[in-house]
């Protein structure tokens, strides 16, 4: 059973059955009550709209609450029980699980090295190329500055005055009044947050994420020791047509800073790794009150909030989620490696003085300080060229996002996604599929894909994968190509592993 239980009253598991569509199989045939019940039930856990762990109504409930008969209900159940989606004990109730193996990879997902890259298309790793001839130019300033550095020792734990500056700046242009002393400067944001989850996070500690969330952060999480406790964003793959996109449950969030009492909430609002959304300042205040009332840090993670391709320049984008409330406790991470390049592995940490002074005195027993030249590079970039470096990135992703969405709508035209305002990549719902099939039938069709499973805490949706922004638009559709064949290749492995109880249900 999962470390915190989420109980599912009889109207609201009522709600989202309502909601969960089923993949339509081939050949697909009218199916008894109580199997398009299971159905969706297994729907809902493998998509992480229902968390695994969470605690279901007991039968005769649910039965009152569907106007099912309960031998309906203990049925659905009892196919759930055998096929390891649902775990129940005499006194203790029924749970939602998964079925052994469905645990998320341990492994790490291996860029294609370069000598690689003309047999196979890397879709793993979601990271621009960068922006040229921008960064050769700004790397040129920046040796020339460095006689003035080399003459001192180059150890900078909180990092080299100019980047801290630069970074303050840019984080008061978008509505957050920053001073240096704000800032430390990390290796990426994999090292901000490092860092941070050394100095609050104790082993086992609780950490409320949203579900799905970016996995390297949910691995680091789970190799700390910390418990991942996955709130799901709601929409997350709406239903063609639907507006809206994804956003984040309220009531959820509550319950679960609430109950499950967590240290800290982790979140990715600004163009969301893997969804792309973007969170409204609304639910950021809700969020934060919330956050504020349980005594949990929020960890706002804005290594994407740059990449609002999809929003017309006319319309403001919401303030940086520490902006939004001063009482609450909000540490920020942010990184240089989306917008301008990954290769410069520079991020930061926005907090307290206080704690800015803390994060760098224990990094100084890991790695002391970020490469004087590479910050140098950053803040060239960030004080001389981020308006032309913003439209070259944001034009690149958005032609790419347009050729992807036609692609996508041609080829494989049974696979669900919404087009995002920003972000680096389109979360897809694969119409059944396993995206673990799909990814190992793509290392044969020479494309290596991410995985759904990957962005779940617990191994949920296992039926999505991740497509990075990442392809030159006028190679979009051969990439397109190749995801559908290595789609049709894992339907002849067997990876289907949608449902054959389509019928609807009446709820
Ligand atoms: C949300 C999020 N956080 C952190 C990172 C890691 O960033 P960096 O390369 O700066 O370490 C990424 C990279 O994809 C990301 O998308």
């Amino acid at each position: 059973m999962a470390d915190w239980q989420t109980t599912v009253a009889p109207p609201a598991l009522a709600r989202l059955l309502a909601t969960a569509r089923l993949p339509e199989p081939p050949g697909a045939a009218r199916r008894p009550a109580y199997r398009a019940l299971a159905a969706r039930i297994r729907l809902l856990v493998s998509e992480g709209r229902l968390p695994v762990g969470a605690r279901l109504p007991a039968e005769r409930e649910l039965a009152l609450a569907l106007g099912l008969s309960r031998t309906t209900v203990a049925t659905a159940y009892e196919a759930l029980r055998a096929e390891g989606y649902l775990h129940s004990r005499r006194g203790a109730g029924s749970w939602t699980a998964l079925p052994e193996g469905s645990a998320p990879p341990s492994d790490a997902l291996h860029p294609v090295p370069p000598d690689e890259q003309g047999n196979i298309l890397d879709l793993g790793v979601a990271a621009l190329p960068a922006p040229q001839p921008f960064l050769s130019a700004a790397a040129a300033r920046a040796v020339d500055q460095l006689p003035a550095y080399a003459a001192g020792h180059g150890h900078y734990p909180t990092g080299v005055p100019v980047l801290r500056e630069a970074v303050a700046r840019r984080f008061t242009e978008r509505g957050l009044p920053t001073t240096p002393d704000q800032i430390l400067i990390t290796i990426g944001a994999m090292g901000a947050l490092h860092l941070v989850r050394q100095a609050l996070l104790g082993r086992g500690d609780r950490v409320a994420v949203e579900a799905p969330s970016y996995a390297h952060t949910l691995q680091a999480l789970r190799l700390s020791e910390a418990r991942p406790v996955p709130v799901p964003l709601l929409d997350a793959s709406p239903a063609p047509g639907r507006g809206g996109g994804p956003r984040w449950d309220l009531a959820e969030w509550r319950r679960v800073l609430g109950g499950a009492a967590p240290k800290a909430v982790y979140v990715i609002p600004d163009f969301h790794n893997p969804t792309g959304a973007l969170i409204d300042e609304e639910q950021r205040r809700a969020l934060l009150a919330a956050a504020r009332s349980a005594g949990a840090v929020v960890l706002v993670d804005e290594t994407t909030a740059e990449l609002g391709w999809g929003v017309p320049a006319d319309v403001p984008l919401p303030r940086p989620t520490a902006a939004l409330d001063r009482a609450a406790q909000v540490v920020t991470v942010g990184s240089a490696g989306k917008l301008l390049w990954g290769g410069l592995r520079i991020g930061w940490v926005r907090a307290a003085p206080a704690l800015v002074r803390r994060l760098a005195t224990t990094r100084v027993y890991s790695d002391v300080g970020a490469p004087v030249l590479d910050q140098l590079i950053a803040a060239e970039l960030l004080a001389e060229d981020l308006p032309a470096v913003r439209a070259h990135q944001l034009t690149r992703l958005r032609d790419t996002a347009e050729a992807l969405t036609t692609a996508l709508r041609e080829q494989l035209p049974h696979w669900r996604f919404a087009v995002p305002p920003g972000g680096l990549s389109f979360w897809v719902a694969t119409g059944g599929v396993s995206g673990t099939a799909l990814a190992r039938a793509g290392e044969r069709s020479g494309v290596r894909l991410a995985a759904g499973n990957r962005f779940g805490s617990d191994g949920a949706f296992e039926h999505h994968i991740r497509i990075p922004l990442t392809v030159p638009a006028p190679a979009v559709p051969a990439a397109v190509r190749r995801l559908a064949e290595a789609a049709a290749r894992a339907e002849d492995d067997g990876g289907w592993r949608g449902t054959d109880d389509n019928q609807p249900l009446a709820v």
